[in-house]
């Protein structure tokens, strides 16, 4: 039977291919200017193979393939990948270019549109490449086009007044880039639109209420946007049917028909904008709506969502990290066909009754972290609700387990996602045990004591475990070594002892995170480590010994971390053939020795302070650190800019203007070197002015003699420079006096004389950044400091930076953004990019701690 059905659906195929080749031969060749005028286009534009690296399409990431490979200028251009030419005329009428690694600006003078050669161009979709700089206002008169996609590329500025030629638009898509200004009102004309995708851009404003009248919309998404203000009147009128519903008389003329121009909406995503007020509830009951994403705005209130009809389509809807108060909306249970369910730190401020989950049928991802309730939830009650959960959040709440149920009791056994982390659980859940398909686990942050369960290392599926926070005791289990599934062990943070075990050479194993951070671990570092991982944190224990010197086959390895051991090596110049190092973090060891000249290209954090190394730095010593002089070419979709995966984010605690801040996520661009607390002695290399992406130096407490090199005025990202304690003498170079992101500066306890530069930034310094030198004086110095030659008190006072650390970190919060918006599907991985933000939104600025930098470690 199946054999014949392969046949038969082959023959057909051939039957077809076949036609359309016959169809082929007789139509008109393409057209020889609008061919040339491709080609021109495609010299218009570099193609780099850097950006091929996966491209984000219509809902997926596929393998880039570049379709102008095709193009050649002696065969029909109608049959050259990308292009659709009409069947009768040969005029070209569609132009696929996505993800085909074009690098540059789209220009006016483009031959896309000179001499109106692609007058009749329908679908122009230029997704997922490089582009560049504004859309071109002769867009515009491209004006049959009913799809039109540029998502996913640089455009910038505002859309051009003359988009609002394309009035046959179904399709539009400029999701994805840094487009700025309001939302064109024109957009309300495209009156047979029927999908529009803004999201991931920096679109101000309130929506246009013209978007109440498209009245064929089906999917509008405007994400990650900068929206402001209550959903716009035209929407907002809905509210008032309720009222109608209710009896009231409170209508307006025009809400009948602007409800009636949405109802086809099915997608409505605005999630992570600032938009404010109460939502209207009849807002859930259009029936039409199958997804709903609102999470990650400033709504507030009490939300209720009206009388459902039991006929509610809505298959996905997420309203976390709101504003919203009181009780969960109590008509949630007849959202029947919910199979995504988000309500993260809703302030319940009360009890929650959570049975009214199990009335969910199809639930499979339940978000309800945070929710500020008196109720202790009983997780095997929450984990029986339903046969198709398969992930579920609770962090943040009280969570009991009576672990008394026998294995077949528990029918949620589908169960691979269980976030648990702060919920006050004392001991480790057996019941885990019975979830035999878990990938993720996330425990941390709980109260448990003892040894980690043998059995939670047999589960077979294991990807990720957070066992952090805790209070574990033991060794660290050889089981670990065994499974081969599993890429995420954070065990950071407990009471772990013994050494390391020794199985970690382990060929097999894919393990691509460890963090052993702050535990009690002893011994030497194992001779073999997991040679596939990408970030390794023993730092915090009491390690001895060398650094392996196998640590050179961790080809993927971007952050080491042994900070705070006891490791006595020399300088691990070896190091520096690993390609994808990044962050390189050896404070407060026994290292000694000195340095010497080390090409470290890819670079990006380098802490080896309050160790013993000394000798001299040559004026070359940064010529190579290529990845703090300019930004790497290829720069990032805006879900991969932080270092780590939408799995786990890499940590660091570094100095940055004279605290220690702990950032929970390392920002890409982020770049430092810590090399204070060691004796450093000749001059300061003036290379360190080719580090022009530099944001932190400190070469505090050495014994740098000589000038402070003048180079140091090209370091224009700098926000913290500390030189203090060291011989230095000579002037302050004037040149520093026009770093304008300069924040935090320490000259104190040098030999340093003659004139502090001017500029806004040295004014706003504290007296003691300067005290203890040979005789500064000047302008700023008067504005700052009372008496000059105010020796330096012990205990220096740190910076009133209050107000300017939002400055300054804005820029970690400006890069906030992860994965493309435009998800159709259902994907929980869309989902996690809410939950994710919220914890980015709690860690800006980074957790100061309380000590200076100036205490010993
Ligand atoms: C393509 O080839 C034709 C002749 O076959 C030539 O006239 C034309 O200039 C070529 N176009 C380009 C863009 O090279
Ligand atoms: C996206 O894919 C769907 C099918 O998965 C298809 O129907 C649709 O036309 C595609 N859209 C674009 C813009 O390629
Ligand atoms: C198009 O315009 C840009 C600047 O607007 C210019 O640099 C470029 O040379 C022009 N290209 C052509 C083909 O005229
Ligand atoms: C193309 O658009 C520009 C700007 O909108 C306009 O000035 C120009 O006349 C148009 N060209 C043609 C051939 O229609
Ligand atoms: C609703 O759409 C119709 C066209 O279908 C339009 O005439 C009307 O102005 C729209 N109403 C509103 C309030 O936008
Ligand atoms: C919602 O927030 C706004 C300010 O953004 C405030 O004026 C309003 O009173 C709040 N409403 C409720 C119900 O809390
Ligand atoms: C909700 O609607 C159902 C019918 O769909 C009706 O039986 C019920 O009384 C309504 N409840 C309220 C509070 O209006
Ligand atoms: C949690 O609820 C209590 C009242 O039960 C309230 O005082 C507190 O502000 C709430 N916390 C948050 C973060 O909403
Ligand atoms: C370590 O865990 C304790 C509780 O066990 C917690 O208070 C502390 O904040 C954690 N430290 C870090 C750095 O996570
Ligand atoms: C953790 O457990 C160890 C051994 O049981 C104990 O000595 C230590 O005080 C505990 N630490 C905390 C923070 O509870
Ligand atoms: C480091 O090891 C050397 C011997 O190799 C020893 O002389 C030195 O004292 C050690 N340094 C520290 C700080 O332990």
């Amino acid at each position: 039977m199946s054999t014949i059905h392969i046949t038969l659906s082959f023959l057909s195929l051939f039957i077809f291919s076949f036609q359309d080749l016959f169809a082929a031969s007789t139509r008109h060749l393409c057209r020889p200017e609008q061919r040339d005028a491709l080609l021109d286009l495609l010299n218009e534009f570099e193609i780099r193979k850097s950006s091929f690296d996966e491209c984000y399409i219509n809902g997926s990431y596929v393998s880039p393939f570049p379709k102008t490979v095709s193009w050649k200028n002696d065969s029909d251009c109608c049959y050259w990948d990308g292009i659709k030419c009409d069947a009768k005329s040969g005029e070209v009428i569609e132009l696929d270019l996505s993800c085909n690694g074009l690098h540059g600006r789209l220009h006016s003078n483009s031959s896309l549109f000179r001499l109106q050669n692609f007058r009749f161009l329908t679908t122009l979709h230029l997704s997922s490449n490089k582009f560049t700089g504004q859309i071109p206002s002769s867009l515009g008169n491209l004006s049959h086009l009913t799809s039109l996609d540029l998502s996913v590329n640089q455009f910038s500025g505002q859309i051009p007044s003359s988009l609002g030629m394309l009035s046959h638009l179904n399709y539009l898509d400029l999701s994805v880039n840094q487009f700025s200004g309001q939302i064109p009102s024109y957009m309300g004309k495209f009156s047979h639109l029927t999908s529009l995708y803004l999201s991931y851009n920096q679109f101000l404003g309130q929506i246009p209420s013209s978007l109440g009248s498209l009245s064929h919309l089906t999917h509008l998404d405007l994400s990650f946007n900068s929206l402001v203000g209550e959903i716009p009147s035209s929407f907002g009128s809905l509210n008032q049917l309720t009222r109608l519903e209710v009896g009231s008389n409170k209508l307006s003329g025009n809400f009948p028909i602007v409800l009636l121009n949405l109802t086809k909406l099915s997608v409505l995503i605005l999630a992570s904008n600032k938009f404010t007020g109460t939502l209207p509830s009849s807002l859930f009951t259009i029936p039409s709506l199958n997804t709903i994403f609102l999470s990650n705005n400033n709504f507030n209130g009490t939300l209720e969502f009206g009388n459902i009809s039991s006929q509610s389509q809505l298959q996905l809807l997420t309203l976390g990290n709101n504003n919203f108060i009181g009780p969960i909306p109590r008509y949630i249970p007849k959202l029947v066909n919910l199979k995504v369910l988000e309500l993260s730190h809703w302030s319940t401020q009360g009890p929650v009754d959570f049975s009214i989950f199990s009335h969910l049928k199809s639930i499979q991802t339940l978000m309800l972290g945070h929710l500020n309730t008196t109720t202790t939830i009983d997780l095997d009650a929450i984990l029986s609700c339903s046969k198709s959960l398969r992930s579920l959040y609770l962090s943040g709440n009280h969570v009991f387990t009576t672990s008394k149920r026998s294995v077949s009791d528990l029918p949620s056994q589908s169960i691979d996602t269980l976030y648990l982390s702060g919920c006050g659980i004392t001991e480790f859940p057996e019941l885990l045990r019975t979830l035999e398909h878990l990938q993720q686990l996330d425990i941390s942050n709980n109260k448990i004591t003892g040894q980690v369960p043998g059995w939670l290392w047999k589960l077979p599926d294991l990807y990720s475990v957070y066992l952090s926070s805790n209070n574990f005791t033991g060794r660290i289990p050889s089981f670990i070594c065994e499974l081969r599934s599993l890429r995420i062990l954070d065990l950071s943070n407990n009471s772990f002892s013994g050494s390391i075990p020794l199985c970690m050479g382990n060929l097999k194993s894919t393990l691509s995170v460890l963090n052993l951070r702050q535990n009690r671990l002893s011994g030497d570092l194992p001779e073999n480590v997991f040679q596939s991982l990408r970030s390794l944190d023993v730092g915090h224990n009491q390690l001895v010994g060398t650094l392996p010197r196998s640590l050179i086959r961790l080809s993927n390895l971007e952050v080491l971390n042994v900070e705070s051991n006891r490791i006595n090596d020399t300088f691990p110049l070896w190091l520096s053939s690993l390609q994808k190092l990044q962050v390189l973090v050896l404070r407060s060891n026994a290292f000694h020795g000195p340095i010497r000249q080390a090409s470290f290209l890819t670079l990006k954090i380098i802490d080896i302070s309050h160790n013993h190394f000394n000798g001299i730095l040559p004026s070359d010593y940064f010529v190579k650190w290529s990845n703090m002089s300019s930004l790497g070419a290829n720069e990032d979709l805006p879900n991969e800019r932080y270092m780590g995966d939408e799995y786990y984010r890499d940590s660091i605690v570094l100095v940055n203007k004279g605290v220690e801040l702990e950032y929970e996520r390392i920002l890409k661009i982020h770049t430092a070197i810590d090399f204070s607390g060691n004796k450093f002695e000749g001059e300061i290399p003036s290379s360190i002015g080719l580090l022009r992406e530099l944001h932190v130096l400190n070469l505090s407490n050495n014994a740098f003699t000589g000038h402070i090199p003048s180079s140091m005025g090209n370091l224009s990202a700098l926000e913290s420079l500390d030189v203090s304690r060291n011989k230095l003498s000579g002037e302050i170079p004037q040149e520093l006096g026009n770093l304008s992101s300069l924040a935090y500066m320490n000259f104190s306890h040098n030999q340093l004389g003659g004139l502090i530069p001017g500029g806004t930034q040295f004014r706003r310094q504290p007296c003691s950044s300067f005290g203890d030198n040979a005789g500064l004086y000047g302008p700023s110095l008067d504005d700052v400091c009372k008496d000059i030659h105010l020796p330096a008190t012990q205990q220096d006072e740190t910076p009133e930076a209050e107000e300017e650390d939002e400055e300054v970190f804005s820029w970690i919060a400006a890069a906030i953004g992860f994965g493309p918006g435009i998800v159709f599907g259902l994907t929980i991985g869309y989902i996690m990019v809410f939950l994710r933000t919220r914890v980015v939104h709690k860690s800006i600025p980074p957790k100061q701690t309380q000590k200076q930098s100036t205490t010993t470690h």
